[in-house]
């Protein structure tokens, strides 16, 4: 008999595994919370090195388990190269998650079901030898996911033409330049390209298949994806008292790799008027040039309104001299701050962003109008969509030398707060709504998790 039964907790048991880094880690657990609060009994599986970085989880109904991805003091940064990276993960990941495994069920609480990552698509193979349910849960938007994947299948073959129209079922048509980067820049980042293209290569065994999105958001691409698998929506994976407040204690996202400055950032804003601040920041990875911060920090003098700009320590250096003496009466500067109670806070007025599928979720659902600044990665095809698809915000664009000018970026941070922007300012406040809709009660995201539970459950008895 299953023992999570047997010690009369009447549940079942989800091993949930992300790929470690801030992006991916934030919205599995988010989705592990929900989970947890429809009585799943949730293990959370970290690196060592993670868990050391992070302080772990403090509280709630989750465990925690730890891996090793063979770098446990430094991390995926110890690692000379992303290939040494994730050979070393798969062969030391796949000894320590089976040792985890093992020891869950020799404890009495066996698992039955494993979330991962397909980033790691090893993770599936090992779930399936034990015998085990399994479940992919991919971080990127669907349309990504859907780009990627006609890649692997080979229907989309790059290098792609300048001047191209590149069609893909269930997505707008697109430019090349609006593809992710590693379609876009053929050749740039190899290692990263297999990664995307390999999560498909096992994933017809998967049971289930999510995406961190919703139905109303990616309406066409997920019923074109549906045919082929039983994809799942179940996004926005944003803590509950942001939108649904059906979770009382989910307000932060549990795990930093960075140190949020608390208080100093909402303080700060307490003191301004309602949508009159910008909030500028790039996510956990993206490095500007020092033209391109230097270009920025001259649109924000230049625009003289209140501004928080998020530049972690790693990149402070780029600032011009004395930039943050010079403007310290309109802007503040802080390493990482909690991004969701920033967007929430009635003071911010615009979202000058980098495009990554979280900061674009959030941006969105918590209703603030987006300047698209995307770097790399799926960020170019987030931004056709935050642009053209959802209407919520503008494109700040790179002229010929591959820089986004001082003009540019005030011309698109003034036509989002001010007269012009209104129908942008309108869409951004329907999709808040339409977001929260999707995790509350009956909504299609809660179906969707409720159905995956209801399944476990009776699937383990
Ligand atoms: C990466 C990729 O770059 C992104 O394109 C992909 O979709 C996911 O993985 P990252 O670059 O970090 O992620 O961007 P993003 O996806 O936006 O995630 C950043 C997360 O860090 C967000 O959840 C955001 O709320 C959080 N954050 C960011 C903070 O909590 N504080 C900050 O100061 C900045």
């Amino acid at each position: 008999m299953d023992s999570n039964k047997a010690n009369g907790e009447e549940t079942a048991h989800c091993l949930i595994l992300p790929y470690p880094i801030q992006g991916h880690i934030n919205p599995i657990l988010q989705f592990a919370k929900r989970l947890s609060h429809k009585s799943l009994k949730i293990t959370l599986a970290l690196t060592r090195f993670m868990i050391l970085k992070t302080k772990g989880l403090s509280g709630g109904s989750i465990s925690i388990g730890s891996i090793s991805d063979g770098f446990d003091e430094g991390g995926r940064a110890q690692a000379k190269t992303h290939e040494e990276y994730m050979a070393r993960f798969q062969q030391v990941g796949q000894q320590t998650l089976t040792e985890l495994l093992q020891a869950l069920a020799d404890s009495g609480s066996p698992v039955d079901c494993v979330v991962y990552d397909p980033f790691i698509p090893w993770v599936l193979d090992l779930a399936k030898g034990f015998g085990l349910l399994a479940a992919a849960f991919f971080t990127q938007s669907c349309a990504v996911d859907s780009i990627y994947y006609h890649v692997y299948s080979g229907e989309l073959k790059p290098p792609l033409q300048r001047g191209e129209v590149v069609v893909v079922p269930g997505l707008p048509p697109l430019r090349p330049e609006e593809m992710p980067s590693f379609i876009y820049v053929h050749g740039s980042y190899p290692s990263a390209f297999e990664m995307v293209r390999n999560q498909f290569q096992n994933i017809d065994k998967a049971d289930w298949i999510f995406v961190n999105t919703f139905h109303k958001l990616e309406e066409e691409v997920i019923n074109y994806m549906s045919r082929t698998w039983r994809v799942k929506a179940i996004g926005p994976t944003i803590p509950s008292m942001y939108l649904d407040k059906r979770l009382q204690d989910d307000k932060e996202y549990g795990l930093n790799v960075f140190n949020p400055t608390t208080n100093v950032c909402t303080n700060w804003l307490s003191q301004k008027q309602p949508k009159s601040v910008i909030y500028i920041s790039f996510g956990s990875l993206a490095q500007l040039s020092i033209e391109q911060t230097q270009e920025l920090a001259r649109a924000l003098t230049t625009l003289n309104k209140h501004f928080l700009w998020v530049v972690r320590s790693s990149e402070l250096a780029k600032l011009p001299k004395n930039f943050s003496e010079e403007t310290s009466e309109k802007g503040l500067i802080v390493s990482w701050c909690q991004q969701l109670e920033v967007l929430a806070h009635h003071a911010v007025g615009c979202f000058v962003t980098h495009c990554g599928w979280n900061s674009t979720l959030e941006g969105l659902s918590l209703g603030v109008p987006m300047v698209a600044m995307p770097q790399w990665t799926d960020q170019s095809t987030n931004a056709k969509f935050v642009v053209d698809v959802w209407r919520v915000g503008v494109w700040a664009r790179a002229d010929e030398t591959g820089l986004v000018r001082e003009g540019e970026i005030c011309r698109c941070i003034e036509h989002v707060m001010e007269g012009d922007g209104e129908e942008i300012r309108g869409n951004a406040n329907k999709w808040k709504e339409m977001a929260r809709e999707a995790v509350d009660e009956g909504g299609s995201s809660d179906r969707n998790i409720g159905e995956f539970v209801s399944t476990l459950m009776s699937c383990s008895k």
